[in-house]
């Protein structure tokens, strides 16, 4: 017997990504069901080899479902999210609207898996902002071996974590630019985003960080260890799917780079590309559909006793959103739910 499973917000990026990787994965699904606004009705979405009609979130019976799947933004999940819970569906949500809530864990299933039976205080799990999500894979196996104590990160972030609406704005400005007739100006982002960098993604907040930074905060401190000090900077480019960081890590005890690089060899999902050669490492176009966390440019810093830099990129609509949802389902299948 398998599980019945909603995805919510079918029709967005991560909705897409959460149906392709339940079917690649084979996921026991007995029952499955599509949901996305009304004006989405009847929208034909793929799941493996079948096709799937939409239907509407706002009329939908989670009663006797197992999961949904949720991707639909804070408001959405604010309004439907209580409602899949109380109906005894256990949410997985991608908005960052419970990340921060003490009664439900934030789990990437790579780092923090035994958090999952929080999720019957709420029957809610979160799913990270997809710029932590990465970061904390490659983290958390050299924190096991030398404790961080800080972390510098530097996002460059695609458009596709804007959604739909973020990859259109960068596909018809690149296109207006060689046609200035037919301009294009920015309206999901601030600035120009073709051809540009914006070092802006979310609110600004009194301290003079981003939303988006400040996620990374807390969310890494929640996900791998409160004691650990991060301090980011989170840049919007115009590259459709891949997120890209540099990562600087100081450690309380001796960790080289060789070292690193050994350990991250073996750790679960990551893939190491690190030739220190022309292309011997990895850009955000090579990671596009993969599951991995790809580390490339690993070296020692020595202006600090301990420490190194890193390069990171994962496909953020997969380890960012969808992939880590779905890993998230598996476990709480395989250690709660138990079936299929
Ligand atoms: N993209 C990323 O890298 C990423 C990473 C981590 C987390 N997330 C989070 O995942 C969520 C979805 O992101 P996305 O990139 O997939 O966005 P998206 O491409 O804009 O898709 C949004 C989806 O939500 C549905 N939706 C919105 N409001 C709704 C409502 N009131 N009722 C029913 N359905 C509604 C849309 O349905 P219609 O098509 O019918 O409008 C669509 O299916 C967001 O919370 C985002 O912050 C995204």
């Amino acid at each position: 017997m398998g599980y019945k499973i909603v995805v919510v917000g079918a029709t967005g990026n991560v909705g897409h990504e959460m149906l392709n990787i339940l079917a690649e994965r084979e996921f026991p699904v007995d029952e499955i069901a599509a949901l996305a606004s009304r004006k989405s009705l009847g929208t034909e979405v793929s799941f493996g080899d079948r096709t799937l009609k939409t239907t509407d979130l706002d009329t939908f019976d989670f009663t006797g479902w197992d999961m949904a799947l949720f991707a639909v933004g804070s408001e959405a999940t604010k309004k439907y999210a209580p409602k899949a819970a109380a109906a005894g569906c256990v949410v997985i949500d991608n908005s960052s609207l419970y990340r921060y809530d003490a009664d439900v864990p934030l789990i990437v299933p790579e780092v923090n898996p035994q958090d999952v039976h929080g999720y019957a205080k709420k029957m809610i799990i979160a799913n990270p902002n997809c710029s932590t999500a990465q970061m904390v894979v490659a983290l958390k196996p050299l924190h096991d071996r030398a404790t961080i104590k800080r972390v510098v990160v530097s996002t460059y972030q695609s458009v596709s974590g804007a959604g739909k609406e973020g990859m259109d704005e960068l596909w018809d400005q690149t296109k207006s630019i060689y046609n200035p007739t037919d301009s294009k100006p920015a309206t999901k982002f601030t600035k120009q985003i073709a051809f540009n960098v914006i070092p802006h993604i979310d609110v600004f907040l009194d301290s003079g960080e981003t939303k988006e930074e400040w996620k990374m905060v807390a969310e890494t401190k929640k996900i791998l260890d409160p004691k650990v000090k991060v301090t980011a900077t989170c840049v919007r480019v115009p590259v459709f799917v891949g997120h890209s960081e540099s990562i600087n890590i100081e450690f309380e005890s001796p960790l080289d780079a060789d070292e690193a690089r050994d350990i991250l060899r073996e750790s679960p999902g990551i893939m190491v590309i690190d030739k220190r050669e022309d292309g011997g490492y990895v850009t955000p176009i090579e990671c596009v559909g993969d599951y991995a966390t790809f580390i490339s440019r690993i070296r020692d810093d020595s202006t600090v006793e301990n420490g190194i830099n890193l390069w990171c990129v994962s496909d953020n609509l997969r380890k960012g959103a969808a992939l880590n949802a779905v890993q998230i389902a598996e476990l709480l299948g395989r250690e709660v739910l138990k079936k299929g």
